[in-house]
């Protein structure tokens, strides 16, 4: 396997407004989003581009808020309350030979293979296998290999 570009960098917040008044204002980000709901995943999404090169999008942050009361960043953020930097998206070529390269390996996959906030599948590696680092690995999106 060959481990593609990095799609996002994860950001956990408790408050969605005022981070994405944050990034806009005190960053400088562009908002490339409004907010939007992932039920199934207990997650409410926004996501903010820093700029590239020649105006091109840079990198991507994803500002993710709990949604619901079983949310997976309800804990994250009892443990982190001003929030923090949540996980790492990396894209790869084809999300099945990802998931055998790592289970190959040993590694511990959360959960099924899903489709993510970018409509392309995606999974989740635990971090304890991941050098302490919630990982999330995403089909690159078409027309994009
Ligand atoms: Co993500």
């Amino acid at each position: 396997m060959k481990l593609g570009r990095l799609n996002h960098v994860g950001v956990a917040v408790p408050a969605m407004a005022d981070a994405i008044a944050y990034y806009r204002d005190v960053m400088g980000a562009e908002v490339v989003t409004e907010p939007f709901a992932m039920p199934e995943q207990g997650v409410l999404v926004a996501f903010v581009n820093t700029t590239g090169e020649a105006g091109t999008a840079g990198t991507q942050i994803e500002l993710i808020e709990p949604l619901g009361a079983d949310s997976p960043i309800t804990a994250f953020l009892a443990r982190n309350p001003a929030g923090g930097q949540h996980h790492l998206c990396y894209e790869v070529e084809d999300i099945e030979a990802a998931r055998d390269w790592f289970t190959a390996q040993g590694k511990r996959i959360l959960g099924p293979t899903r489709i993510g906030a970018h409509g392309t599948p995606i999974f989740f590696l635990h971090p304890k296998d991941m050098l302490g680092q919630l990982t999330e690995i995403m089909e690159t999106p078409r027309g994009q290999h």
